[in-house]
């Protein structure tokens, strides 16, 4: 049972251009659903309808746009029906986790590009773009790494990684996530930068470098800055974007090669409110930097929704629908790539399991591969979509 929410003043002033008429909560037969961002709120009724049944990278590709999803090499390798879903549905692939220092670095003085390989073969041979995630990050970096890198070897690593790894899939890269994360202003450092072994070694530096090393490796590459948590219209996020935007500035100001703006949207159904009007003006701004966008890890947490899936998927779907409207209407949004295509792979089972124990939803295809509303909501986004 819901207890009653009631909207705070602040929640409401955060609905944006959607307008306030559609915050009403709507009572279904058991429970009074709390209230959603508006567009959501009516998801009971919405309308999902979707002409034909092109796969989502067909819809895409008619608007100019790029469609794929992440996945994990173990699954793909061994799960056919995983296979037959992605090369349906995507038209890009980018490893979850096979091209991070985790992965590719077993030893200081080792590079295991076994599992990078076997999905840069597999994008081949489906003649799927493919897309490297990431050269640097605070996160997944190898056991060794805090015993053994230090100040005075850390950019020997740096540099020898950043060249090898990419000259590896040189000419074979759509785009590379260089840097990923590297803002975080509660981290209380300078421009917002977040604490990481690379800032602390190398100094704010360190990120202009990645991108001129990534260019000498591979200049056929879209060279992208990845970050998450930059989609609603909390003051956390208000201030995230601002950084991010002068991070983005003080790159080009100096001819850094850099591309585009990569924005994580792993979004969260009834946490965050959407203010269409702020996201817009963000995009906006960012694409006024000759910068394109990508979606590059698109999901929707269904974990704090209530149990039924028929009600779940409603309003994960408004929830697909009204992020990608918004999104979508910036003609630099390039590509849109789900973390994950089906519920049966996707992080949010383990990172942000349901209290009720029930199998998350977050994703455009059920656990048996079968598409779901928000599958519908993506199409239709990507056919309402203006081309390119
Ligand atoms: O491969 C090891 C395995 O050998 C070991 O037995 C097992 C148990 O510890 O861990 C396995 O590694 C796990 C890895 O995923 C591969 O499955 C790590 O523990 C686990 O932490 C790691 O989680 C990944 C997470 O990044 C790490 O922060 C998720 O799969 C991945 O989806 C997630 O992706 C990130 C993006 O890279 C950046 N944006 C946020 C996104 C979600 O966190």
């Amino acid at each position: 049972m819901f207890k009653k929410s009631s909207m705070s003043r602040r929640r409401l002033l955060y609905m944006g251009v959607s307008g306030l008429a559609g915050a009403i909560a709507v009572a279904v037969a058991k429970d009074r659903l709390p209230i959603y961002p508006s567009q959501a709120v009516n998801n009971l009724t919405r309308d999902f309808k979707v002409a034909g049944l092109t796969p989502l990278k067909g819809r895409a590709t008619a608007k100019g746009l790029i469609y794929g999803a992440a996945s994990g090499q173990d699954f793909l390798a061994s799960d056919k029906t995983l296979q037959a879903s992605i090369v349906r549905e995507c038209g890009i692939l980018v490893p979850e986790n096979e091209l991070k220092w985790q992965f590719l670095r077993p030893r200081p003085d080792v590079f295991d590009f076994s599992k990078s390989d076997w999905l840069a073969q597999f994008a081949r041979t489906h003649k799927m773009l493919f897309r490297g995630h990431t050269l640097v990050w605070y996160e997944q970096l190898p056991e060794w790494f805090k015993e053994v890198v230090n100040r005075q070897n850390a950019e020997k690593f740096f540099v020898e990684h950043i060249t090898t790894v990419t000259k590896r899939y040189a000419g074979q890269m759509h785009s590379w996530d260089v840097v990923n994360e590297a803002i975080e202003p509660d981290d209380g450092q300078k421009a917002g930068l977040r604490k990481s072994p690379w800032l602390e070694f190398l100094g704010p530096d360190y990120i202009e470098l990645a991108y001129r090393l990534a260019a000498q490796a591979d200049p056929k590459a879209m060279l992208v800055y990845n970050e998450n948590a930059l989609e609603y219209s909390g003051r956390k996020e208000e201030v995230k974007r601002t950084a991010v935007l002068k991070l983005l500035e003080r790159l080009k100001s100096r001819g850094t090669p850099i591309h585009a703006l990569g924005i994580q949207s792993h979004l969260v159904a009834q946490e965050g409110a959407l203010n269409a009007k702020k996201l817009r003006s963000f995009l906006s701004d960012v694409a006024s930097l000759g910068l394109k966008i990508l979606i590059t890890e698109l999901d929707v947490s269904d974990q704090k929704l209530p149990l039924d899936p028929a009600v779940r998927d409603r309003i994960v779907a408004s929830v697909y629908e009204d992020y990608l409207s918004v999104v979508l209407d910036e003609k630099a949004v390039i590509a849109v790539l789900n973390w994950g295509l089906s519920d049966r792979h996707t992080w949010l089972s383990t990172f942000t399991p349901r209290s009720d124990g029930a199998p998350v939803r977050p994703l455009p295809l059920d656990s048996s591969f079968k598409p779901k509303l928000a599958w519908n909501a993506m199409a239709r986004a990507f056919d309402q979509a203006r081309k390119r």
